[in-house]
């Protein structure tokens, strides 16, 4: 009987792991791909490496007026892939690293729930006097006919392409789409943003998704679209009765994701599973008596930090602390070109609450570090009080 056995090594499992081996209880993680997760495997880092070698070429290309000549430069693909490749190998050994300090026991396999204190992973079992559940989410498939179309990608599959696609069709304009329509349009690949809402980033301000759209000059947003259908690399929408189609050489679907919930013992062993997720408390509990969920699968703030400070949380309180998560103040970044990021409460969520509100917003350019960098461009800093 191990003191906490953990599903699931991505950010919010192996930040538990750590904790908890580090407090010095007995830990066993269960992980059946990479440790680390999709954050640093499949998301989040290999995303990161793959914008900033984009940004650095754009900057390089149109870089004249500050001095840079880049004659004939080229973006080298395989080579910004394996730089990113390179980056998320060391992180990967970082975290092995880190169970390795904490004594934390790793087994590779898939696992699944026998009952509330017992993990089974092929014919072995394990049993834990307390249980954290951390298998993440994966990326939301809509019912869209033709979806299974060979040209369709998600952002997995999207980070291993071996060629420069000359057109990308993206489907939802939120932080995953926006951020490979930078990545694309930085490489001077046609990109259409093909999103349901009437605004993109719905995570964010309104204003400021409005000023990065329209910053985004080069990409081509449809707003207010609704896919009928995708056949083969063609996506036809309509809006306000009119339907039009795009041809991507690639077609991303950036639709949201879902937490992996299904097929691994949860409903059998009696969690209560909401359509976002496992419910949680505030401590990270669920309905079982010492079982615990964190990160994406509780469906809330699915953001790998987040995960982290729930990871925290768990084991805080499974070591009998006073602690409890709150999501007031989550910070955010979107890492497009040009970025945003912000935290806390927005303007109409404050107003929505009641709140008596005053905002003030500063243009970018006025701060001498931002017009050295990037001239007039537009930005701004927004306060909320
Ligand atoms: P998202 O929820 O941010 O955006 C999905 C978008 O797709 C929304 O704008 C939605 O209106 C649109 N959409 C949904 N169904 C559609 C349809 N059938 N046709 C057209 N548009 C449709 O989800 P996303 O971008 O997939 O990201 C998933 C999660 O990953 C998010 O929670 C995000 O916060 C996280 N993430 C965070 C990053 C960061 O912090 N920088 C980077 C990448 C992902």
């Amino acid at each position: 009987m191990y003191d906490l056995v953990i599903l699931g090594g991505g950010p919010g499992g192996y930040m538990a792991a750590e904790r908890a081996g580090a407090r010095g209880h007995s830990v066993l993680l269960i992980e059946k791909e990479a440790l680390g997760g999709v954050c640093l495997n499949h998301g989040c880092i290999p995303t990161k490496s793959l914008l900033h070698s984009a940004k650095l070429y754009l900057h390089a290309r149109d870089g004249e007026h500050l001095g840079i000549k880049f004659k004939d430069g080229q973006y080298d693909l395989p080579a910004a892939m394996q730089w990113k490749q390179k980056t998320v190998t060391q992180l990967v050994k970082g975290v092995e690293y880190l169970m390795d300090k904490y004594n934390v026991e790793v087994v590779h396999g898939e696992g699944r729930m026998v009952d509330r204190r017992t993990l089974a992973v092929r014919e072995e079992t394990y049993q834990g006097e307390h249980i954290i559940i951390a298998t993440g989410s994966r990326p939301a498939m809509p019912p869209i006919p033709g979806i299974e179309s060979e040209y369709v990608m998600t952002s997995r599959e999207i980070l291993q392409i071996d060629q420069m696609p000359d057109r990308v069709v993206i489907i939802g304009g939120g932080v995953i789409g926006m951020e490979f329509a930078s990545f694309f349009s930085c490489l001077e690949s046609e990109v259409h943003v093909v999103e349901m809402l009437d605004e993109i980033l719905p995570v964010m301000e309104r204003d400021i998704a409005r000023a990065m759209r329209k910053e985004m000059e080069s990409v081509q947003f449809h707003l207010e679209a609704k896919v009928e259908e995708i056949d083969e690399n063609k996506v036809t929408f309509s809006r306000d009765g009119n339907t039009s189609t795009v041809t991507g050489d690639i077609i991303l679907m950036a639709t949201g994701r879902r937490a992996n919930v299904e097929h691994l013992g949860f409903e059998q062993a009696g969690m209560d599973i909401l359509p976002e997720g496992i419910r949680v408390n505030e401590q990270m509990q669920t309905n079982l008596p010492n079982v615990y969920a964190v990160g994406d699968v509780t469906g809330k703030s699915m953001l790998a930090h987040s995960a982290y400070r729930m990871g925290e949380v768990a084991v805080n309180v499974i070591s009998g602390e006073r602690d409890r998560m709150r999501y007031g103040a989550v910070p955010w970044v979107v890492y497009t070109l040009p970025e945003a990021a912000g935290c806390g409460l927005g303007e109409q969520d404050a107003e929505e609450a009641g709140l008596q509100v005053k905002t003030a917003k500063v243009p970018m350019r006025v701060n001498g570090r931002f017009l050295s960098e990037y001239g007039n461009a537009g930005g701004f800093c927004k306060v909320i009080v």
